[in-house]
This record gives C-alpha cells, sequence and structure tokens, in this order.
C-alpha cells in the first residue's frame, strides 16, 4: 500500500473539490490517490493496452468519449518537449504519442517507448515526416522554436520563432485541420495570431481550436500565492488575464480562490505578488543562467492544460482552464487571455465576467495592458500578410 500512496500519479484536470469548479485543474500527484478512475499508477502493473496493428500509425476517433487521442508534440526534443512528452505519456487519455523536432527525436522516441504505459510512441523528424506525424492529431502542442537567454524579451524571439509556427500550423492546416492547437512558443502574443492567420489562408481556421498557452501564468499565481498566505496549493486557484509577456500579464487577485485569502491582500501585497508572477519567466531565465528558460514548470502546465483539453474533446462538462483565445471580452483585443470552458468542439465558453468587478488597480493594469498586447497581435498579424504579399510578388 505504501507503493500505492507514493507513486500514483494523475494527469487529470477533474476538480476535486467542488469549490475548485472554476479552476478546474487541480493537477497534483496526491489528490487522486486511490480515488479517481483516471487515476494512474506508475508501481502498479499498468492497464493493458487494447491490441493493436502492427502499423506505427494509430489513429484515435476525435471527441468520441472513448478517453482515446491522439496527441502530436512538434518540438518534443527541447527543453519542454521531453519532459511534456513523458507526462503526455503518462496520460490514461493518451493512447498514441506523435513526437515531431528537427533533431535527437529518435533517442527521446527510443527512450520514451520503453515507459510501460499504454499510449504507443512515435517519432517523426524532417520536413516530409511532419504529414504522418500530424495525421489523426486529436491536439497539436507546439513548443518549438529558440527560447529566451538573460536579457532577452520574448518579444526578440519574434524573428525566429515566427517563421518556425508559421510553417508548423500550415502543416496542421493541411494534415490535422480539426485538432486542437497549443501554442506555447513565445511570443505567444504575437504566434497565436499568426497561427490564426495562417489557419484563415487555409481554410482551415476554427477560432475554439487555437489557444496560447498560458496556464503557466496561473500555475505560478497559485504557487505563489499559496505560498504567501499559506494555503494548501490545492485550494487556490488565481484566474490569469491578458497576455503571456511582462506587463500584459494580469493575475486577478481579487477574483482568487479562496475568496478569504482574496479579501485579504493588502495592496503591497498585491502588488508585489503581481510584479512576481509577470518577471517569474524571468526569474527562471537569470537562475538558469544562459542554459534555457522554463522547461520543467512550462512542460507541467502544458500537461495540465493538455489533459484538460483532452477532457472537454471526452465530454466532460467541468472543465475550465485560462488561456489565450480569440474572443471579444477586450472589444479593442482580438485574442486575449481569459478563463474558458473546454468541451467536445474546444472552446465552449469565454468567461467574460471575470473581467467585472475589477478593483481600481486591475482595471488601470488592464487599460495600460491594452496597447502592448494589441502592438503584439498586430505585429503578428502583419507578419503573415507581409509574407503573404511577398510569396504573390
Ligand atoms: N508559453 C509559455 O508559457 C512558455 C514558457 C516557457 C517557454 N516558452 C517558449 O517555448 C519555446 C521552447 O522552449 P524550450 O525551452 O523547449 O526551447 P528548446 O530550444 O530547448 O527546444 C526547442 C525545440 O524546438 C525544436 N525546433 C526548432 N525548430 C523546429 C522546427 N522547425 N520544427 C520542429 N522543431 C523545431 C528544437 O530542435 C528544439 O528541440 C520557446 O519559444 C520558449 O520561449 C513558452
Amino acid at each position: 500500500m505504501a507503493a500505492v500512496a507514493i507513486a500514483t500519479l494523475s494527469l487529470t484536470s477533474v476538480p476535486c473539490k467542488k469549490r475548485l469548479r472554476h479552476g478546474a485543474s487541480a493537477f497534483n500527484a496526491q489528490q487522486f490517490i486511490n480515488s479517481s478512475s483516471h487515476s494512474y499508477s506508475l508501481t502498479l502493473r499498468p492497464r493493458l493496452p487494447k491490441p493493436r496493428a502492427a502499423s506505427r500509425v494509430i489513429v484515435a476517433q476525435a471527441g468520441n468519449g472513448s478517453g482515446s487521442y491522439k496527441v502530436a508534440i512538434l518540438g518534443a526534443a527541447g527543453g519542454i518537449g521531453q519532459p511534456l512528452s513523458l507526462l503526455a505519456k503518462m496520460s490514461p487519455l493518451v493512447s498514441a504519442l506523435h513526437l515531431y523536432d528537427i533533431t535527437n527525436v529518435e533517442g527521446v522516441t527510443a527512450d520514451l517507448s520503453h515507459c510501460n504505459t499504454p499510449a504507443q510512441v512515435a517519432g517523426f523528424t524532417g520536413k516530409d515526416a511532419l504529414a504522418g506525424c500530424l495525421l489523426g492529431a486529436d491536439v497539436v502542442v507546439i513548443p518549438a522554436g529558440v527560447l529566451r537567454k538573460p536579457g532577452m524579451t520574448r518579444d526578440d524571439l519574434f524573428s525566429v520563432n515566427a517563421g518556425i509556427v508559421r510553417d508548423l500550423v500550415a502543416a496542421v492546416a493541411d494534415h490535422a485541420p480539426g485538432a486542437l492547437v497549443h501554442v506555447i512558443s513565445n511570443p505567444v502574443n504575437s504566434t497565436v495570431p499568426i497561427a490564426a492567420e495562417v489557419l484563415k489562408q487555409k481554410g482551415a481556421y476554427d477560432p475554439r481550436r487555437l489557444f496560447g498557452v498560458t496556464t503557466l501564468d496561473v500555475v505560478r499565481a497559485n504557487a505563489f500565492v499559496a505560498a504567501r498566505k499559506g494555503l494548501p496549493v490545492a485550494d487556490v486557484d488565481v484566474p490569469v488575464v491578458g497576455g503571456h509577456a511582462a506587463a500584459t500579464i494580469l493575475p486577478l487577485l481579487s477574483k482568487a480562490r479562496p475568496k478569504a485569502a482574496a479579501a485579504a491582500f493588502t495592496d503591497e501585497e498585491v502588488e508585489e505578488l503581481a510584479a512576481r508572477i509577470r518577471d517569474a519567466g524571468t526569474e527562471v531565465v537569470e537562475a538558469k543562467a544562459g542554459a534555457g528558460s522554463a522547461t520543467l514548470s512550462m512542460a507541467y502546465a502544458a500537461a495540465r492544460f493538455l489533459e484538460a483539453s483532452l477532457r472537454g474533446l471526452d465530454g466532460h462538462d467541468d472543465v475550465y482552464e485560462c488561456a489565450y483565445v480569440q474572443s471579444q471580452v477586450v472589444p479593442e483585443l482580438p485574442f486575449f487571455a481569459c478563463r474558458v470552458k473546454l468541451g467536445r468542439g474546444g472552446v465552449e465558453e469565454v468567461l467574460a465576467s471575470e473581467l467585472r468587478g475589477l478593483t481600481d488597480y486591475e482595471a488601470r493594469e488592464l487599460e495600460d495592458l491594452k496597447p502592448r498586447l494589441k502592438a503584439s497581435i498586430d505585429k503578428g498579424i502583419a507578419y503573415v500578410q507581409q509574407n503573404q504579399e511577398a510569396a504573390l510578388n
């Protein structure tokens, strides 16, 4: 029994307590011990996979409530890609895991395939293999690109990552047009509008299916608030809205749960916590001193968002996460991170209500971030349009 208690790791975002309904994302190793049908034990004998055909390409049915989905990770051999692939391999909702990278994907695939969990792993490298990687994918996660070094902003990554995201999303439009697309590559504020424009050009854009992954901002906010207030971290849920770059990240501490904690923040605490949440990525970049940016916490956050999306596809009706999506909650900003309800079609609802009743501080910060976020969105859209014009001339 001791082994069960130590090793049971759940990747589900089932709300473990009713009051977490709006933060239905308790991605936690301890909470589901012996309690959830989705829990997965590392030390107990795993559930055996159903017998499969010999082919390496396994096509799962989307949104069929089968609990069996195909996930493709593009950039799978990178700092985020590798731990994210491991977490996806451990998910009971993933039956097929396709890993794509321009380097080292064979090693990662061989390594992961030795984990005795049901998801079948296949590796793909080189442009010609991209179609096979994407075929039939229910969710495509994109952490491909270059990362920040000390002194760089996320926007400094634009020149390289814009092209990478554009090309990968074009392939998604061609080979997995119905998939949910999770964009991790920075600057998310611009790469998501780039992805949207590419999908539009290809006639494959469904705004409900395109997401910028901002879960790490929520994960950090929850961790920092729990530590500051001495609360069990599983009880804490802080919505984070806006965008995913420095001053565009806006944690809504007045809307945090538990409500008693939200009410007890002093003005100084609000400002300190907001500053730390915004700069947390830089905290990691500087601590790693040139060796990378956030990878482990990002992989954890991406896996939490992946699991939430899969649960939505699987027909669960209690799945809520913050994500950077197309919406009209702030009319002048076509993309905005906000809490959304996830379902079989992707985004089922954008919870605009969270932006009502803001404190003066939050309302001011929201006004401040609007022009910055708008500029990043416009930069992404212009990039794709200029590329299209250049291609036509
Ligand atoms: N959304 C977030 O909250 C968040 C948080 C942290 C980092 N990031 C971003 O995620 C990205 C990846 O970070 P990382 O630490 O994993 O970087 P990394 O350099 O360790 O890994 C990137 C991987 O992408 C691969 N790659 C590059 N071009 C590719 C292409 N055309 N097709 C397929 N794969 C390609 C590389 O070979 C590498 O394996 C960066 O842009 C980083 O800024 C986002």
